[in-house]
């Protein structure tokens, strides 16, 4: 009885129905709450949780890891919020501080001030760290337009990754090797997007980059980062096939690639295709590799301004989405992009136009939980133990 009490009223609802059609309850329902509430605001939705545990404590309770994107200056100015990332996450990934500009500031001159430092809190503190991320079209250097040239751009990439992954060799859970490679709208026969590394070196710049990662680090997880491939649209759908074809690909060349990592940007707007979704990540699994979702938060700029429609949808989107991925076996862990709204890239990449401050993340702008919290909390509760 005490355990009735503590069900969702739709729970209750499907339990009843499966008692009497004699179909396996819990299996069943999590493909019964997509189909039902995915998409806009429902307020019949309460994402009650039980007892006040942390969302790592209920993730290691399946065998999963629950993490967030942390930034050095937030992190090091302001210790109730290194104490809620403390309190919540067992890994955490420098949102910026391993990428080109900040850890490579010249060809020659490597800086790893910041993310040793949020290496060493992560380490201090008992929790994971992963790394973000190697190699990608963006966020390069000022030095490297006029610096890197096809003769030397394959000793310029790899002099990075021995570097940079050997400083943490041993000490890291997992390095995004290579970040949005895909761009189908490109037109290319491979499917990939522009990208300088493209231009210089080819196509083969992707198996290049896992070689050298390897290498530097055999024990490190090799993870390829992919963004929109989620939603139920044309495009998300184009990105899907893409990545299968890229990551088939490169095991078949037996290219060290372990793990597919799922940004889910998630737009609070759009619909989830829970069957499409479910059948890319059992593709995915099928090819050996391990799924982490990587950077996940729900923009809400195109969502009403009433904040609790707002919070409800956001909460939504996070427990229609985890249901699916949690059901897959080959996820592992699960990281936000920033844990509360204080810290959020979407101040300034997603801001509403109405001006009202934007509510992506699990924690509120006062460290608070809200309902997104309850979401993820609800969604571990609910995953099979791996
Ligand atoms: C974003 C950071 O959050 C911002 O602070 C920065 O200004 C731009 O990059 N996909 C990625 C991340 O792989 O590196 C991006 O991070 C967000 C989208």
């Amino acid at each position: 009885m005490h355990q009735n009490w503590l069900l969702t009223r739709r729970r209750v609802l499907w339990l009843g129905l499966a008692t009497l059609t004699g179909t396996g309850a819990i299996a069943r329902e999590t493909t019964d709450r997509n189909q039902q509430n995915q998409g806009l605001d429902n307020p019949e939705r309460d994402f009650k949780v039980v007892g006040k545990a942390s969302l790592k404590e209920r993730a290691a309770a399946k065998g999963l890891i629950y993490g967030a994107a942390a930034n050095y200056p937030a992190l090091s100015s302001d210790p109730k919020l290194a104490a809620r990332f403390v309190q919540e996450c067992a890994m955490i990934v420098p949102e910026n501080e391993l990428k080109w500009p900040s850890i490579r500031p010249g060809p020659d001159t490597f800086d790893f001030t910041k993310a040793d430092w949020l290496a060493n809190f992560a380490h201090t503190h008992g929790m994971l760290f992963r790394g973000h991320n190697l190699v990608w079209n963006q966020a390069l250097p000022p030095w490297f337009k006029d610096t890197v040239n096809s003769k030397n751009a394959r000793e310029v990439m790899l002099k990075h990754i021995k570097t940079v992954v050997g400083h943490y060799a041993g000490k890291i859970h997992s390095w995004d090797v290579v970040n949005e490679a895909i761009w189908p709208e490109y037109n290319q026969p491979h499917g990939l997007r522009y990208s300088p590394w493209l231009d210089l070196l080819g196509p083969d710049y992707i198996d290049i980059a896992f070689h050298a990662a390897a290498q530097a680090d055999p024990k490190a997880l090799l993870v390829y980062n992919g963004d929109f491939l989620e939603h139920d649209r044309p495009e998300d759908e184009k990105r899907r096939v893409a990545t299968l074809k890229l990551l088939e690909g490169m095991k078949s060349r037996g290219t060290p690639v372990q793990a597919l990592g799922m940004e889910a940007h998630l737009l609070g707007e759009q619909k989830l295709n829970p069957k499409k979704l479910k059948a890319f990540l059992h593709d995915v699994a099928d090819l050996g590799l391990k799924i982490m979702i990587t950077e996940m938060d729900v923009k809400d700029d195109k969502l009403p301004l009433n904040i609790n429609v707002r919070d409800r949808t956001v909460a939504g989107a996070y427990e229609d989405f985890l249901s699916v991925v949690l059901d897959q076996p080959a996820v592992i862990a699960v990281l936000t992009w920033g844990l509360s709204d204080l810290n959020t890239w979407y101040k300034v990449w997603g801001a509403r136009a109405d001006g009202s401050p934007v509510r992506p993340l699990p924690l509120d702008a006062q460290l608070k939980r809200k309902l997104g919290w309850n979401a993820l909390a609800y969604a571990f509760d609910h995953a099979p133990k791996r």
